[in-house]
């Protein structure tokens, strides 16, 4: 996003604490899920869609709390950035959708987006974190390193 290196470090290293602070006691994966969207979305004023995609069937994500345009209800494993970020089980950085073979365009101002796979306290994916932006390139290494340690702080509260 646009802020410097140090400042994105810090805002991640808040919202870090944040979830942590605001999820002590729950195990509820909905809870967890939209309580997680509302603390990102007013954070990161750059991402106009906070989402989780949970995993429904082997091969199948479904959508989850979110924040932000009306989004796809249902992705296949392998289809898109989520459906990729869950086949794979691996983060994806996209700074152009428009580059991204079968990007799934749920809303038509996205440019950039990123996902995020998410376990459960078992260390089996659950969901994926999807967050888009209508800036190109608005995310990159600093948000992958920020919200898979957001995801790593929710796991334990996502008990399967
Ligand atoms: N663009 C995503 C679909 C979800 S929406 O962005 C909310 C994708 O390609 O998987």
């Amino acid at each position: 996003m646009t802020h410097d290196t140090s400042s994105k470090r810090a805002l991640y290293d808040q919202l870090v604490g944040q979830v942590e602070a605001v999820l002590e006691g729950l195990d509820d994966d909905v809870a967890v899920m939209a309580t997680v969207c509302a603390v990102l979305y007013a954070a990161l004023p750059e991402a106009s869609f906070v989402g989780f995609y949970r995993v429904v069937a082997p091969d199948r994500l479904l959508v989850g709390p979110y924040q932000g345009p009306l989004a796809c209800l249902e992705i296949r494993f392998g289809r898109g950035v989520c459906g990729t970020a869950a086949q794979l089980r691996a983060t994806q950085v996209v700074p152009d959708v428009e580059a991204f073979p079968g990007h799934i365009a749920c809303d038509p101002k996205a440019r950039s987006e990123i996902v995020i796979p998410v376990d459960d306290a078992d260390g089996e994916l659950i969901a994926v974190l999807d967050l888009d932006s209508p800036q190109p390139g608005a995310f990159d290494e600093l948000d992958r390193d920020g919200l898979e340690r957001v995801a790593a702080a929710i796991r334990r509260h996502l008990p399967g």
